[in-house]
Protein backbone atom coordinates (compact mmCIF):
# COMPACT_ATOMS: atom_id res chain seq x y z
CA UNK A 1 0.00 0.00 0.00
CA UNK A 2 0.92 3.48 -0.95
CA UNK A 3 1.01 6.41 0.66
CA UNK A 4 -0.78 9.38 -1.87
CA UNK A 5 -0.97 13.03 -0.49
CA UNK A 6 -2.69 16.04 -1.35
CA UNK A 7 -1.15 19.63 -1.09
CA UNK A 8 -4.02 21.92 -1.78
CA UNK A 9 -1.59 24.69 -1.00
CA UNK A 10 -3.65 28.72 -0.84
CA UNK A 11 -6.49 27.26 -3.25
CA UNK A 12 -10.35 26.66 -2.46
CA UNK A 13 -12.78 28.21 -0.61
CA UNK A 14 -14.53 26.13 1.79
CA UNK A 15 -17.35 26.02 -0.86
CA UNK A 16 -14.97 24.37 -3.73
CA UNK A 17 -13.35 22.13 -0.98
CA UNK A 18 -16.82 20.83 0.10
CA UNK A 19 -18.18 19.79 -4.01
CA UNK A 20 -14.67 18.37 -4.14
CA UNK A 21 -15.18 16.41 -1.43
CA UNK A 22 -18.27 15.50 -2.37
CA UNK A 23 -16.94 14.07 -5.50
CA UNK A 24 -13.46 13.05 -4.60
CA UNK A 25 -15.03 10.59 -1.90
CA UNK A 26 -17.17 8.52 -4.53
CA UNK A 27 -14.16 8.04 -6.63
CA UNK A 28 -11.84 6.71 -4.33
CA UNK A 29 -13.98 4.69 -2.25
CA UNK A 30 -12.06 1.29 -3.36
CA UNK A 31 -9.04 2.88 -3.18
CA UNK A 32 -5.99 0.15 -2.32
CA UNK A 33 -4.01 2.92 -1.12
CA UNK A 34 -4.17 5.24 1.83
CA UNK A 35 -4.95 8.46 0.93
CA UNK A 36 -4.76 11.73 2.48
CA UNK A 37 -5.99 15.57 1.53
CA UNK A 38 -3.90 18.59 3.04
CA UNK A 39 -6.25 21.60 2.09
CA UNK A 40 -5.92 25.28 4.16
CA UNK A 41 -6.77 25.36 7.62
CA UNK A 42 -10.20 26.71 7.50
CA UNK A 43 -11.21 23.95 4.54
CA UNK A 44 -9.89 21.20 7.26
CA UNK A 45 -13.24 20.45 9.45
CA UNK A 46 -15.54 21.01 6.10
CA UNK A 47 -13.87 18.08 3.97
CA UNK A 48 -13.40 15.90 7.45
CA UNK A 49 -16.86 16.31 7.71
CA UNK A 50 -18.14 14.80 4.96
CA UNK A 51 -14.71 12.34 3.91
CA UNK A 52 -15.83 10.56 7.45
CA UNK A 53 -12.57 8.76 7.65
CA UNK A 54 -12.77 7.59 4.13
CA UNK A 55 -9.35 9.55 3.27
CA UNK A 56 -7.48 11.09 5.70
CA UNK A 57 -7.59 15.46 6.32
CA UNK A 58 -4.59 17.04 6.95
CA UNK A 59 -2.90 20.26 7.80
CA UNK A 60 -0.14 22.26 5.85
CA UNK A 61 1.93 23.66 8.61
CA UNK A 62 1.16 23.74 12.62
CA UNK A 63 2.63 25.82 14.79
CA UNK A 64 5.58 24.79 17.32
CA UNK A 65 3.72 26.25 20.39
CA UNK A 66 1.43 24.64 22.09
CA UNK A 67 -0.79 27.45 22.77
CA UNK A 68 -0.54 31.73 23.66
CA UNK A 69 -0.15 35.07 22.02
CA UNK A 70 0.55 34.00 19.03
CA UNK A 71 -1.38 36.28 16.58
CA UNK A 72 -2.19 34.20 13.12
CA UNK A 73 -0.75 30.70 14.30
CA UNK A 74 -2.65 27.66 14.03
CA UNK A 75 -1.86 24.93 17.01
CA UNK A 76 -1.77 21.32 16.94
CA UNK A 77 -4.56 20.93 19.33
CA UNK A 78 -6.99 23.13 17.06
CA UNK A 79 -5.80 21.14 14.20
CA UNK A 80 -6.95 17.61 15.98
CA UNK A 81 -10.27 19.33 16.66
CA UNK A 82 -10.81 20.22 13.51
CA UNK A 83 -10.72 16.67 11.93
CA UNK A 84 -6.97 16.45 10.94
CA UNK A 85 -4.95 13.55 11.89
CA UNK A 86 -1.55 14.70 10.23
CA UNK A 87 0.55 17.86 9.08
CA UNK A 88 2.70 18.78 6.50
CA UNK A 89 5.82 20.58 7.89
CA UNK A 90 8.96 22.20 6.35
CA UNK A 91 7.30 22.22 2.49
CA UNK A 92 10.26 24.38 0.78
CA UNK A 93 7.87 26.98 0.02
CA UNK A 94 7.53 27.93 3.73
CA UNK A 95 10.99 27.64 4.23
CA UNK A 96 11.68 30.41 1.04
CA UNK A 97 8.81 32.62 1.64
CA UNK A 98 8.48 32.17 5.45
CA UNK A 99 11.89 31.29 6.42
CA UNK A 100 11.29 28.51 8.46
CA UNK A 101 14.63 26.58 9.30
CA UNK A 102 15.09 23.17 10.40
CA UNK A 103 15.13 23.95 13.79
CA UNK A 104 11.87 25.53 13.64
CA UNK A 105 10.32 22.42 11.85
CA UNK A 106 12.24 20.00 14.70
CA UNK A 107 10.15 21.84 17.27
CA UNK A 108 7.17 21.61 14.99
CA UNK A 109 7.88 17.77 14.66
CA UNK A 110 8.14 17.76 18.64
CA UNK A 111 4.57 19.52 18.83
CA UNK A 112 2.41 17.89 16.65
CA UNK A 113 3.54 14.42 18.00
CA UNK A 114 2.99 15.31 21.45
CA UNK A 115 -0.85 15.86 20.44
CA UNK A 116 -0.58 13.09 18.49
CA UNK A 117 -0.66 14.17 15.22
CA UNK A 118 1.26 12.07 12.15
CA UNK A 119 3.95 14.21 10.45
CA UNK A 120 4.92 14.23 6.87
CA UNK A 121 8.17 16.12 7.17
CA UNK A 122 9.79 17.75 3.68
CA UNK A 123 13.63 17.82 3.07
CA UNK A 124 14.86 20.61 1.07
CA UNK A 125 17.30 19.30 -1.00
CA UNK A 126 17.91 18.97 -5.46
CA UNK A 127 18.84 15.92 -5.85
CA UNK A 128 21.32 17.27 -7.13
CA UNK A 129 26.07 17.35 -6.32
CA UNK A 130 26.12 17.01 -3.04
CA UNK A 131 22.89 15.86 -1.69
CA UNK A 132 24.18 13.32 0.66
CA UNK A 133 25.82 15.29 2.35
CA UNK A 134 23.01 17.77 2.47
CA UNK A 135 21.09 15.47 3.59
CA UNK A 136 22.94 13.40 6.43
CA UNK A 137 23.18 17.15 7.44
CA UNK A 138 19.21 17.91 7.26
CA UNK A 139 18.30 14.46 8.88
CA UNK A 140 20.38 15.28 11.70
CA UNK A 141 19.00 18.73 12.69
CA UNK A 142 15.47 17.51 11.68
CA UNK A 143 14.93 14.65 13.76
CA UNK A 144 17.70 14.66 16.75
CA UNK A 145 15.23 14.91 19.48
CA UNK A 146 12.05 13.84 18.12
CA UNK A 147 9.99 11.38 19.51
CA UNK A 148 11.43 7.82 17.86
CA UNK A 149 8.28 5.51 18.95
CA UNK A 150 6.27 8.02 16.32
CA UNK A 151 6.55 6.94 12.83
CA UNK A 152 7.24 10.35 10.75
CA UNK A 153 6.91 9.83 7.07
CA UNK A 154 9.59 12.21 5.38
CA UNK A 155 8.62 14.02 1.35
CA UNK A 156 11.24 14.42 -0.98
CA UNK A 157 10.78 17.24 -3.37
CA UNK A 158 13.40 18.44 -5.31
CA UNK A 159 13.03 22.33 -5.22
CA UNK A 160 13.62 22.76 -8.83
CA UNK A 161 10.79 20.01 -9.82
CA UNK A 162 7.74 22.21 -7.69
CA UNK A 163 4.94 23.56 -10.04
CA UNK A 164 7.23 23.46 -13.18
CA UNK A 165 5.96 20.71 -15.49
CA UNK A 166 9.61 18.78 -14.53
CA UNK A 167 10.01 15.60 -12.42
CA UNK A 168 13.21 13.64 -11.78
CA UNK A 169 14.20 10.94 -13.92
CA UNK A 170 13.08 7.83 -12.13
CA UNK A 171 16.89 6.71 -12.22
CA UNK A 172 18.04 9.46 -10.37
CA UNK A 173 15.50 9.35 -7.55
CA UNK A 174 16.04 6.41 -6.50
CA UNK A 175 19.79 7.23 -5.06
CA UNK A 176 18.37 9.57 -3.57
CA UNK A 177 15.67 8.61 -1.94
CA UNK A 178 17.67 5.51 -0.55
CA UNK A 179 19.83 7.76 1.07
CA UNK A 180 17.28 9.45 2.72
CA UNK A 181 16.52 6.02 4.48
CA UNK A 182 19.88 4.81 5.19
CA UNK A 183 20.13 8.40 7.28
CA UNK A 184 17.38 8.61 8.77
CA UNK A 185 17.23 5.30 9.75
CA UNK A 186 20.95 6.38 11.73
CA UNK A 187 19.17 9.10 13.51
CA UNK A 188 15.55 7.70 13.81
CA UNK A 189 16.10 4.13 14.17
CA UNK A 190 13.60 2.63 12.20
CA UNK A 191 13.46 3.17 8.49
CA UNK A 192 10.99 5.83 7.05
CA UNK A 193 8.80 6.01 4.56
CA UNK A 194 9.29 8.46 1.84
CA UNK A 195 6.84 10.29 -0.64
CA UNK A 196 8.72 11.70 -3.82
CA UNK A 197 6.75 15.11 -4.92
CA UNK A 198 7.46 17.34 -7.93
CA UNK A 199 5.18 17.99 -10.82
CA UNK A 200 3.44 14.41 -10.13
CA UNK A 201 0.55 13.76 -12.67
CA UNK A 202 -1.56 10.95 -13.35
CA UNK A 203 0.67 10.55 -16.51
CA UNK A 204 4.16 10.00 -14.69
CA UNK A 205 2.93 8.25 -11.17
CA UNK A 206 2.74 4.83 -12.10
CA UNK A 207 6.22 4.94 -13.08
CA UNK A 208 7.31 6.69 -9.87
CA UNK A 209 5.46 4.38 -8.01
CA UNK A 210 6.95 1.62 -9.97
CA UNK A 211 10.37 2.78 -7.91
CA UNK A 212 10.04 -0.07 -4.66
CA UNK A 213 11.92 2.01 -2.61
CA UNK A 214 9.13 5.34 -3.30
CA UNK A 215 6.38 4.78 -0.19
CA UNK A 216 4.07 7.24 -2.28
CA UNK A 217 3.30 10.82 -3.63
CA UNK A 218 3.44 14.18 -2.71
CA UNK A 219 1.09 15.83 -4.98
CA UNK A 220 0.26 19.54 -5.36
CA UNK A 221 -0.91 21.26 -9.13
CA UNK A 222 -2.35 17.94 -9.80
CA UNK A 223 -4.35 17.07 -7.10
CA UNK A 224 -6.75 20.39 -7.60
CA UNK A 225 -8.81 18.04 -9.53
CA UNK A 226 -10.98 15.18 -7.91
CA UNK A 227 -10.79 13.40 -10.92
CA UNK A 228 -7.19 13.90 -11.60
CA UNK A 229 -5.95 13.31 -8.14
CA UNK A 230 -8.11 9.93 -7.94
CA UNK A 231 -6.15 8.51 -11.09
CA UNK A 232 -3.26 9.56 -9.24
CA UNK A 233 -4.09 7.40 -5.83
CA UNK A 234 -4.94 4.36 -7.99
CA UNK A 235 -1.45 4.09 -9.49
CA UNK A 236 0.16 0.90 -8.94
P1 LIG B 1 3.47 20.22 -7.51
O1 LIG B 1 3.68 20.56 -5.96
O2 LIG B 1 2.90 18.83 -7.57
O3 LIG B 1 2.52 21.27 -7.99
O4 LIG B 1 4.80 20.30 -8.16
C1 LIG B 1 4.13 19.58 -5.05
C2 LIG B 1 4.31 20.21 -3.70
O5 LIG B 1 4.76 21.36 -3.61
O6 LIG B 1 4.01 19.57 -2.68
Amino acid sequence: MKYIVANFKMYKTVQEAEEYAKEFKKLVKKCPNKVAVCPSFVCISPMAKIFKGLVQVGAQNCSDKEEGAFTGEVSAQMLKSAGASVTILGHSERRRDFKETDKLICEKIKTAQKNGLETIVCLADDGGEGYKQNIRAQVKDLFTGVDKSKEIVIAFEPVWAIGTGKTMNTGDIKPVVETIKNEARKVLKYEPKVLYGGSVNSGNSGEILALDCVDGLLVGGASKNPQEFAKICFAK
